[in-house]
């Protein structure tokens, strides 16, 4: 067997990194992995303001924390300590406190080490912010999605909705705009194109033709 293939994708928030992620995982008969939900869980499993705690106490926490997957393309199923992570760290609340977790060293090591070690098990189609230039920089397929704030809370909007967790389109685009602040100018593993990557702005390009550009280009 030869080694995993990685293909990452980065991009800021609701640019539609995991639809895109699951699709072409599916058509590569390989898992995903949505990093984000990997911060995410950690910063509901630890609580608000977990942000403030000791690095010594993160470091305690973070230490009974377990993560698996399984299955592929859109079946893929992320589990943390053997129970797979739900919708719960699915608002953007919890998005914020990921993000605030996220500038967070002690975390971000963490959280590294254990994506590594899943790309050490199985090929995947990686989304997040650092996944090409930190955590997978020899990756072979490399893509960062952009689209514009606007575009991106309205995709959100209908998102949550579709959840059955109706949100405020005003409040979103703020909320948007303040985490991709945070995301983009954090000084450990700031949210940015690595050097190689094919950047795709997809404001204007519907999920098939999006698709279609990974596609052509993984091929
Ligand atoms: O992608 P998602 O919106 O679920 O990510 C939540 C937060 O987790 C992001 O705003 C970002 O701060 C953090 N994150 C990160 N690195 C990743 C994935 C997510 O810093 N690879």
């Amino acid at each position: 067997m030869g080694s995993p293939l990685i293909v990452t994708i980065d991009g800021p928030a609701g640019v539609g990194k995991s639809t895109m992620a699951k699709r072409l995982a599916r058509l590569l008969s390989i898992p995903y992995l949505d990093t984000g939900a990997m911060f995410r869980s950690v910063a509901w499993k630890l609580g608000k303001g977990a942000w403030n705690w000791s690095e010594e106490d993160l470091e305690k926490a973070l230490d009974g924390l377990a993560y698996s997957l399984s299955g592929v393309g859109e079946d893929s199923v992320l589990s943390l300590n053997g129970k797979p992570i739900g919708n719960e760290i699915r608002t953007e609340e919890v998005g914020m406190w990921a993000s605030n977790i996220a500038t967070l060293p002690v975390v971000r090591n963490f959280l590294k080490k254990a994506q590594q070690a899943l790309g050490e098990r199985f090929s995947l189609v990686a989304e997040g912010r650092d996944m090409g230039t930190v955590v997978f920089p020899g990756a072979p397929h490399k893509f960062f999605l952009d689209a514009s704030v606007e575009e991106r809370a309205q995709r959100r909007f209908l998102q949550l909705e579709r959840m059955g967790k109706p949100a405020d389109l005003d409040e979103l685009r703020e909320q948007i705009a303040k985490r991709d602040a945070q995301d983009r100018n954090r000084p450990v593993a700031p949210l940015k194109p690595a050097d190689d990557a094919i950047v795709i702005d997809t404001t204007e390009l519907d999920r098939d033709q999006v698709l279609a550009a990974l596609k052509e280009a993984v091929a």
